[in-house]
C-alpha cells in the first residue's frame, strides 16, 4: 500500500484539471484494501479509477483510494473461460490481452479507458456492447465492516451506465477483482451501424477478433479525442431516455432528423451530442473550456481550464438544451 499526503491529481484525471487531494491511497491487494478501509472509514474520501469519468472542481480535501491491484487469472469452462482481473487492470490491456488469448467478447469495448473497477462501477459501453454482459461477479472489501463481499452480475443492479455502486453501494465498497464469462468462440457483433460500414469500407466481409478490435479503435480514434493531446472524459452526458409523449412531440419539431434508439415499449434514447450540436454548441470555445468539433459529447481542455470552467460549460449547456428540448441531461462523469 502507498500513501502520500497533499497529492498532486493532474495525472490521475484524464481533463487534465490541476488539483490536489489531502490525502492519496493506492491499495494493491485484498489485504491492503482492508486496512485502506480501516483507515478512511468515517472521514472524507472518494474512490478513482484511471480518472477518465472524473471532472474535479476543486481541491479535495480528504483521501482519495485508487486500486492498483493487478492480475488476470483464467480458468477454461468447456466453450468458455472465466476471467478474474484485478481491478486496478487496465481496461483495454485486459481486451487485448483477450483478443489475443482467444477469449471473446470484449472486442466492441476496445479502447475504452480507465480501469477494470471502474469498467465494472460504471457499466461502460460502446458499439452496441456493455459490459455488464460479460461480468459473471464483482468482489470486494466493504469499507465500513472491512469484510470480503462478492456480487453476482444480477445482485450488481446494472443499468445503462449505471449500477448498485453508483447509487446504494456509493462509496461503500473497495472492488478488488472483476470476474468476467467470456466465449472461446467468436461471434462478432456488427449490428451497431458504423461498424458494418467500416468493415464493407475496408473491403472485410467476415472479420476475425483482431480486426473488429482494430476497426473498434479506428472508429474511435476518429471520433474521440486522444486524452493525451487533448483532456477530456469521454461522454461528458448520458444520452437521455424520455417517455414516448415527449418524444412524439420532439418527433413532430425535428422530424426525421433526429436519430433515436427504441429502450423499450415506452422510451425513447436520444443521442445528447446530436442535441448538443443541434443547439450550436459543437466546437465551441469558452476560455479555456470547449465542445469537441467532431462529438458534441465531449467536453475538451484546451490546456489550463479548470473544474469550474468546465462545470461552467457543462450548466450553460444543459440550460440551452432545457429551453430548446425540454430535457434534462444528466453529466455522465462524477463530479467532484
Ligand atoms: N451525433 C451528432 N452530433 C454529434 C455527436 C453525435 O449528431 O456531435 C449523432 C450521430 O450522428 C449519431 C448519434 O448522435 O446519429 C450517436 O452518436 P455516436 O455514435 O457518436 O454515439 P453517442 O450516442 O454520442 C455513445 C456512448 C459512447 C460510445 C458511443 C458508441 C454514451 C453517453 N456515450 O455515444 O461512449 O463510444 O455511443 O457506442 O452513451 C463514453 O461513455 O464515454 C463514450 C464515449
Amino acid at each position: 500500500m502507498t500513501i502520500y499526503n497533499d497529492y498532486d491529481l493532474t495525472c490521475h484525471n484524464t481533463f487534465g484539471i490541476s488539483a490536489t487531494c489531502r490525502r492519496y491511497i493506492d491499495y494493491d491487494s485484498t489485504e491492503d484494501a482492508i486496512k485502506a478501509g480501516r483507515m478512511i472509514s468515517q472521514q472524507p474520501y472518494i474512490i478513482i479509477g484511471g480518472g477518465s469519468n472524473l471532472l474535479l472542481v476543486g481541491n479535495y480535501d480528504g483521501t482519495v483510494v485508487h486500486s492498483s491491484v493487478m492480475g488476470i487469472e483464467s480458468d477454461i469452462i468447456g466453450n468458455n473461460v472465466m476471467v478474474r482481473v484485478g481491478s486496478g487492470e487496465c481496461w483495454d490491456h485486459l481486451v487485448a490481452h483477450c483478443v489475443e488469448q482467444g477469449w471473446h467478447g470484449l472486442e466492441n469495448l476496445s479502447l475504452i479507458p480507465g480501469d477494470t473497477g471502474a469498467a465494472a462501477v460504471q457499466n461502460i459501453g460502446a458499439y452496441g456492447a456493455e459490459v455488464k454482459d460479460y461480468i459473471y461477479k464483482v468482489e470486494g472489501i466493504e469499507v465500513d465492516s472491512g469484510r470480503m463481499v462478492s456480487f453476482g452480475v444480477a445482485e450488481c443492479h446494472y443499468a445503462y451506465r449505471d449500477s448498485i455502486f453508483k447509487n446504494e453501494l456509493k462509496g461503500k465498497v473497495l472492488i478488488t477483482h472483476v470476474t468476467l464469462l467470456l466465449s472461446r468462440e467468436f461471434v462478432p457483433n456488427i449490428s451497431y451501424g458504423g461498424i458494418s460500414t467500416y468493415l464493407t469500407d475496408h473491403g472485410i466481409k467476415h472479420p476475425d477478433a483482431r480486426q473488429l478490435r482494430a476497426a473498434i479503435i479506428d472508429i474511435r480514434r476518429s471520433k474521440l479525442p486522444d486524452p493525451e493531446e487533448l483532456g477530456n472524459a469521454g461522454s461528458f452526458f448520458k444520452n437521455p431516455v424520455v417517455n414516448k409523449t415527449v418524444y412524439e412531440r420532439l418527433k413532430e419539431r425535428f422530424g426525421d432528423d433526429m436519430p433515436h434508439y427504441s429502450v423499450d415499449d415506452e422510451h425513447e434514447k436520444i443521442p445528447a451530442g446530436w442535441m448538443i450540436e443541434k443547439c450550436g454548441w459543437k466546437g465551441r470555445r469558452v476560455g479555456n473550456a470547449g465542445v469537441h468539433d467532431r462529438q458534441a459529447l465531449v467536453l475538451v481542455n484546451h490546456g489550463g481550464a479548470s473544474g469550474q470552467e468546465i462545470l461552467a460549460l457543462c450548466n450553460s449547456i444543459r440550460s440551452d438544451i432545457k429551453d430548446m428540448f425540454g430535457v434534462d441531461l444528466q453529466p455522465e462523469v462524477n463530479i467532484v
